[in-house]
């Protein structure tokens, strides 16, 4: 693991823009990751603030509310058009699991040939839940996982309910990919800022475990942590 330790979460999310530049343009060809929340929309800012003009075809987010409408404020793929694509202006396809073509039946497997036969993702984003989930794989998740249906815990639906008008209103299901479809990326950017995120990292490096999902991807040949936390 790289680890680049910045001095706060504007920087790093400014060097993670410039990691994102140029392994995406290095392989533009393969699709990138995308992932949402407060962490992310600061890199998507400065990509859009840096004027970045993405050469990549296809972007696979990581994960997605189970049942939400794709124009719901509080879908993840909405928000991915709203705060990555339109602003680039950027007319790839966006593949989310659970929508459009992949909200059916075999959704989730179809999600994951898709990713199969334009992968592998050049670069996946990605952050750490305050619980320690990696995208909506919680704590105790199969680190062979595969993109799946999943149950969100309390924690999460708790962090979660802060975006939503209703807080009764947060799905309880969602669909993610699984720690084994993200570890297949050639590289993992991962963005870890605050100290309330603390706890979750050191736990995942100091003692990983079945309960530290970030377990699975700390051998991963290209892992980079961008962070601004004493480590
Ligand atoms: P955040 O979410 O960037 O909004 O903190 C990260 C996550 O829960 O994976």
């Amino acid at each position: 693991m790289i680890t680049h330790r910045v001095s706060n979460q504007e920087q790093g999310q400014a060097l993670a823009a410039e990691l994102f530049v140029a392994a995406s343009n290095q392989s533009p060809q393969h699709p990138v990751g995308l992932a949402t929340g407060n962490t992310m929309s600061g890199v998507y800012q400065q990509l859009v603030a840096s004027e970045f003009k993405p050469r990549f075809a296809h972007a696979f987010a990581l994960d997605e509310y189970h049942g939400i409408s794709p124009t719901s404020k509080n879908s993840y793929l909405n928000e991915l058009k709203d705060k990555f694509a339109g602003p680039l202006s950027w007319q790839g396809e966006l593949h989310a699991p659970g929508q459009g073509k992949y909200a059916t039946e075999s959704g989730n497997s179809d999600f994951e040939s898709g990713l199969r036969e334009l992968g592998p993702v050049s670069v996946q984003l990605l952050g750490i839940g305050v619980n320690g989930h990696i995208a909506f794989n919680e704590p105790g998740s199969d680190f062979e996982s595969r993109t799946r249906k999943v149950a969100l815990q309390e924690e999460t639906m708790r962090s979660n309910a802060i975006y939503f008008d209703d807080p009764a209103t947060v799905p309880t299901h969602a669909n993610t990919q699984g720690l084994a479809t993200i570890r297949q990326a050639e590289m993992l950017l991962l963005l870890v800022f605050g100290e309330h995120k603390k706890q979750a990292l050191l736990k995942s490096l100091q003692s990983p475990d079945q309960t530290t999902p970030l377990a699975a991807l700390i051998d991963h040949k290209n892992l980079v942590l961008v962070t601004d936390l004493v480590i």
